[in-house]
């Protein structure tokens, strides 16, 4: 799938998306039929056990979307811009972008809104690379927003978000992520841009949704926020197989003939 895909998908049907930072999860991902598929710098959280996306760089980034994008048959593969690639050094973000859609195969990147998101995203587009903006909770810059909270939640606020979304449409991003942003100013941005909202807690009437992978399969136990909803939960689950694998290795009960390779007898004998 390519960016103009998913544009062509508004007011059609709803967009799916997840995250996914490795091969397998990236092969089922795509076997699921999820429209996009996220390389996200949650990717510091819940596979690298850091305390903030902004401590994940660009070779882990470059490194892990590679990988997803080895596995990838059909999905968009967007590869989301660490901190220091475009905020600490927006000289170098075109660059920057280039190796996600160079190096590692990516079919787009995304941004988060900063103070010069309009300029460096503006730049980005007019290197021909396709752009997902973030507006809303923006993980890398929260404690500009008062920490991790619903953004958006008084009139004032709400009429920055509407323009943001408004001016990042009008720069050429092909969509635009709404995180933890009232249901209903999802709706009022979703009625008002021509390009599709994929929201994360943001509620049903955005175009698309999109969640973090570990958060969605239970693999990640430090916090999981309210917008999360687990499908399943793996982790106790694979605690449970680990443990038995243990019992089963010091009970001398793996592995059986069945996992073992054997040698005829007179090959045997002639070691005597
Ligand atoms: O990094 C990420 O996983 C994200 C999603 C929460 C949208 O940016």
């Amino acid at each position: 799938m390519d960016y103009k895909e998913i544009l062509a998908l508004k007011n059609k049907r709803k967009i799916t998306m997840l995250t996914a930072y490795d091969y397998p999860l990236a092969a089922l991902v795509d076997r699921a039929g999820i429209d996009m598929i996220l390389v996200g710098d949650s990717l510091a959280n819940v596979v690298l056990g850091l305390d903030s996306t902004t401590k994940v760089g660009m070779s882990e980034m470059i490194h892990h979307a590679k990988a997803v994008t080895r596995a990838v048959k059909e999905a968009l593969v967007v590869g989301d811009m660490p901190y220091e690639s475009y905020q600490v050094n927006p000289e170098e973000s075109v660059k920057n972008a280039r190796r996600f859609i160079d190096e590692a195969k990516c079919g787009a990147v995304k941004l988060e809104w900063f103070e010069r998101c309009l300029e460096v995203t503006g730049q980005i587009i007019k290197a021909g690379i396709p752009v997902m903006g973030h507006i809303g909770l923006t993980p890398q810059t929260a404690d500009k927003l008062g920490g991790f909270k619903v953004q958006g939640k008084d009139a004032e606020a709400a009429k920055r978000l509407i323009e943001q979304a408004l001016a990042l449409e009008n720069l050429g991003c092909f969509s635009i992520v709404l995180e933890c942003v009232p249901d209903k100013i999802a709706g009022m941005i979703t009625q008002k841009l021509k390009i599709p909202t994929i929201g994360i807690g943001a509620g049903i009437n955005c175009d698309g949704q999109v969640l973090v992978i570990h958060d969605l399969l239970g693999l990640f136990e430090r916090f999981t926020p309210k917008f999360v909803k687990k499908y399943i939960n793996l982790s106790p689950m694979i605690l449970q197989a680990l443990e038995e694998y243990r019992k089963e290795v010091t009970e001398m009960k793996f592995p059986g003939k069945e996992h073992s390779f054997t040698i005829k007898e007179e090959e045997l004998k002639k070691l005597d």
